[in-house]
């Protein structure tokens, strides 16, 4: 910008204070520039002639007065001079200041000469003109590349106006009958307005007639006239894969459930309820959150499951454990669990609504016994399955601890699926078993090491 205010400046004769009329009019008329400066080199001028004014005097100089260039200059104003290494803003300005007066240039505060006001305002609309083009180009550009996403794009306004949408999501509106109604109603819900307010997210998945699934997701923006933008994503793949998941889940249950010796058991287990909550420090209370109808049928299959798992890396290898006695003790240790009947939104202290462990061990135990025909191993692990390691009896059978430990620590993990949704890894090496537990609730999050026959635990 500084380069081209130098090209739109001219430098101007300059003629002594003494110069009389005549000598004025010749350097006016060498110079081809209508202005004259006049002073001393490498001083500030004492002001300027215009040829107006020469004019004027040639035709004055019948009068007999001598005239002299320092009687006939003009003051230069302060409003009309540039500094040619200012800034377009500033010299702007002062064009709008000094409109139709002559615009000095000056270097280092010195006038040396001046601007073309014409050639100014044409440089200024070159400029103008170069701004829109890229503006367009811009705007161009943008179409192209929300044309070319894999994505359905929509711009809108917050009141709902469609302001812009790419030919992928016409596609998807049209093919899965989303009219711009519905556009309109995800924008003005609720949770749009939230987003407008909180500047977050908005998510959520549609399912199309057609039997395809849009993750709808909307973010703020802020352009001139539009503040949303609302995406569609299709995740037909994601979800299809999901369901055959699911299904595949529910066979596996299935197959498990078949493993349950009679229909009582189903039934009985399905009946007993779990609970999940919230456990405040300070009163050493719990909030119920949530209640699992069928919580102790789906604690023994997440059990199974987790014995299925040790079982297929080798814990079948291990003298001292044997599948049998640990399927049988999963299904039957909590048969004999009652619990109250609570709320969401209960607070209680748990130590007075829910019985101790160990009595529904006791009674649990007993029942297998006298009804199935259970073996005294298994009798033994349910009996003992809310002891400490410590807390056993002297008659425990010592043979049995490898197996013991092994099925508290699968209770304990599965109590942790069942009722925080955690994920579980485990890995067996030999005797050491591996665990890895992340829950939603980071809190419960673990990962520790233990030997099943020595009892060595490690948290790691
Ligand atoms: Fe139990
Ligand atoms: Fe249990």
């Amino acid at each position: 910008m500084k380069e081209k205010l130098m090209g739109l400046h001219k430098a101007l004769p300059l003629v002594s204070p003494d110069a009389e009329l005549r000598e004025i009019a010749e350097v006016m008329l060498n110079s081809q520039s209508n202005l004259i400066l006049v002073g001393k080199e490498g001083e500030q001028p004492q002001g300027y002639i215009d040829c107006k004014s020469v004019i004027r005097e040639l035709l004055n100089e019948g009068d007999g007065a001598k005239v002299t260039a320092g009687d006939m200059a003009v003051l230069i104003k302060e409003e009309n001079k540039v500094e040619l290494n200012g800034n377009m803003k500033n010299i702007t300005n002062q064009i709008c200041k000094g409109m139709g007066l002559p615009l000095f240039a000056s270097k280092n505060d010195i006038v040396t000469g001046a601007f073309s006001l014409e050639g100014i305002i044409n440089e200024l609309s070159k400029l103008h003109d170069a701004e829109k083009q890229k503006r367009i180009d811009t705007e161009g550009l943008i179409d192209y590349v929300l044309d070319v996403m894999p994505l359905g794009v929509v711009l809108a306004a917050k009141d709902g106006e469609i302001k812009k949408s790419n030919k992928l999501a016409e596609k998807i509106m049209k093919e899965n009958l989303i009219s711009s109604e519905d556009i309109r109603a995800i924008i003005s819900s609720k949770d749009i307005r939230a987003i407008i307010k909180n500047n977050y997210n908005y998510d959520k998945v549609l399912a199309s007639r057609s039997g395809s699934y849009y993750r709808v997701s909307t973010a703020r923006i802020d352009l001139q006239d539009i503040d949303i933008m609302v995406i569609f994503t299709d995740v037909t793949a994601e979800y299809n894969l999901m369901k055959r998941l699911e299904n595949a889940r529910k066979e596996a249950e299935t197959a498990l459930a078949i493993m349950l010796p009679d229909h009582r058991i189903e039934m009985r287990l399905k009946s007993i309820v779990e609970y999940m909550d919230e456990y405040d420090e300070k009163t050493g209370k719990i909030k119920i959150t949530g209640v699992i109808r069928d919580g102790v049928y789906k604690h023994v299959i997440n059990m199974l499951k987790l014995i299925a798992d040790a079982f297929k890396q080798g814990l079948t290898r291990l003298p001292g454990m044997d599948k049998n006695t640990i399927v049988s003790a999963a299904v039957l240790h909590d048969i004999g669990k009652v619990q109250p009947t609570l709320e969401v939104g209960d607070v209680v202290n748990p130590r007075e609504v829910f019985e101790q462990g160990y009595l529904h061990a006791f009674r649990g135990a007993s029942i297998a016994k006298g009804m199935y025909n259970i073996d005294d191993n298994v009798y033994y692990l349910i009996k003992y399955h809310h002891h400490e390691e410590k807390e056993l009896p002297k008659d425990f059978p010592d043979y049995l601890l490898p197996m013991y430990r092994f099925f508290r620590l699968i209770d304990g993990l599965s109590a942790g699926i069942t009722r925080r949704g955690s994920n579980v890894k485990i890995r067996i090496n030999g005797s050491r078993v591996y665990v890895e537990e992340k829950s939603n609730f980071p809190l419960y999050n673990q990962k520790i090491e233990i030997d099943l026959y020595s009892g060595y635990f490690k948290k790691l």
